[in-house]
């Protein structure tokens, strides 16, 4: 480890104050500044990126991605991977200097790479779910401090190996669950938990549908670009023919690499629930699929179009989780009232309850910029974050767990109620549910 990160660590460990004179450690003086890398610049990953730099959170010193800069992201005329990235960093950079110009940043097609660099202290994550786990376990193996996308996992034991690294190796680490640092779910979950809405009842959370068309059956694979590393975007997944909308944001809508809208918007929503019904460690004891609707076999795309699926936890609290026009909302209904958040707004059974409620902040102080400062200030204290990996973990659970169920659908139809055991992380007597938890690897991720 850099003598600069044990440094910074042995300081925050013994509570010596980093600022002995305003010159040598002011706020702004190099040996404070967090130094970064960031692995995947595409849709998540330049946003956060471009929110990074404004909110002058610290150093980027590397950026990586398979991908050396192309169109096909999620809007069109999105034009991101590593070398639009390193170019936006460095242009940032060059504003700061007399002379006008700034190499500092370096770009990287092998993440590998960067986690040998003994000058970096902290990774930002932000490549598709498959890679989750792999590159944050090197990472924190590697003695840095991560933060990755949600959903945290790709499986319910990615998780418990992640814990077990941030644990083991004593590190910070932040799940990219923003909502946990917006003012507004702040003020909602933490209201419901205090018991405002009496006991709570019911929870009814939102998921959005694809926003993307699938090529339907008969697609035809294509030649990969040259400036994409198609063969390590595909890393852990099956072996499987290029097509460029199995790639570039699509990817959540296949379970090779993601697990549709129940794990993308899933995340979030179902979080905020275990949130306010204080179940940021646990999960539900029974679950069900309601319903689940699919696209013609064959389509490229392949998870659910739209489903809804039910759960019980041992507070007696139902949860239900369906697809809707609103992509990510929360519905806490208890004994005395209900409250409704998300990202169409917020709403109460009574006014009352909502005095207080701030409005949600935007620009450098946006939800995304508040949950990378709260992981950057939290490197430099080495104090917990606002979503530890335990957290992001539990919620990540509920989802795969949610898409097993979803996936039987087909065969099963209505009524099959699956009994889950939380502690063990597994069905109880349901060898076809245990049996879509399980992702196979290929070498050398395995
Ligand atoms: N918190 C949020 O609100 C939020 C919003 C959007 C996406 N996300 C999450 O961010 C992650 C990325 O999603 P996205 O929409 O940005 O996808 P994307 O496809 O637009 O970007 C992912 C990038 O990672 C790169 N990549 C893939 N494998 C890599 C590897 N092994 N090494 C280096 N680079 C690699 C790809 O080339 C791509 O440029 C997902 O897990 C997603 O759920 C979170």
């Amino acid at each position: 480890m850099s003598n600069r990160r044990v440094f910074l660590q042995q300081s925050a460990a013994l509570s010596i104050p980093l600022i002995v004179s305003p010159r040598v450690f002011g706020a702004d003086a190099p040996s404070r500044r967090i130094n970064v890398g960031f692995i995947g610049t595409g849709n998540q990953g330049m946003g956060l990126l471009k929110r990074f730099i404004a909110r002058d959170l610290g150093n980027v010193l590397a950026v990586c991605d398979v991908n050396e800069g192309s169109f096909g992201y999620k809007k069109p005329d999105h034009f991101y991977g590593r070398e639009p990235a390193m170019k936006m960093v460095n242009a940032a950079a060059a504003k700061k200097t007399k002379g006008g110009t700034s190499n500092l940043c370096k770009s990287y097609s092998d993440f590998r790479d960067v986690l040998k660099r003994d000058d970096i202290d902290a990774l930002i994550i932000v490549v598709p779910d498959h890679w989750h786990r792999i590159i944050s376990v090197m990472a924190l193996e590697a003695s840095k401090d991560v933060y990755c996308e949600k959903p945290l996992t790709f499986s319910v034991s990615d998780g418990r190996k992640m814990i077990e690294a941030v644990r083991k190796n004593n590190r910070v680490f932040q799940t990219g669950s923003q909502e946990r640092s917006n003012p507004v779910s702040q003020f909602v979950c933490e209201a419901v938990k205090a018991g405002k809405i009496g006991q709570v009842k019911k929870i009814v959370t939102k998921v959005g549908f694809n926003n993307k068309v699938s090529p339907k059956p008969g697609w035809k694979p294509m030649p990969a670009p040259q400036t994409f590393d198609y063969r390590t975007w595909l890393g852990p997944a099956p072996d499987s023919p290029y097509h460029k909308d199995r790639c570039l944001y699509r990817f959540r809508f296949h379970y090779d690499y993601s697990g549709g809208q129940i794990t993308n918007f899933g995340a979030h929503c179902n979080d905020m629930a275990h949130w306010g019904m204080a179940m940021d460690h646990g999960g539900p004891t029974e679950i069900e699929c309601e319903g689940a609707g699919f696209l013609p076999e064959g389509s490229l795309f392949n998870t659910a179009t739209e489903t809804r699926f039910r759960c019980k936890y041992e507070n007696g609290v139902e949860l239900f989780c369906e697809s809707g026009s609103e992509m990510v909302q929360t519905r806490f209904e208890g004994t005395d009232g209900w409250m409704v958040t998300g990202y169409r707004g917020t709403y109460a059974s009574n006014r009352e309850l909502l005095d207080g409620c701030p409005t949600k902040p935007t620009g450098v102080d946006d939800p995304h910029s508040a949950h990378m400062a709260n992981f950057i200030d939290c490197v430099k204290s080495r104090e917990e974050t606002r979503a530890p990996v335990e957290t992001g973990h539990a919620s990540a659970v509920l989802c795969h767990i949610a898409n097993a169920m979803i996936r039987l659908y087909p065969e099963t139809g209505p009524g099959h109620v699956a009994k889950w055991d939380a502690l063990a992380e597994t069905f109880i007597n349901n060898d076809a549910a245990n049996k879509m938890l399980v992702r196979e690897e290929r070498d050398p991720w395995s």
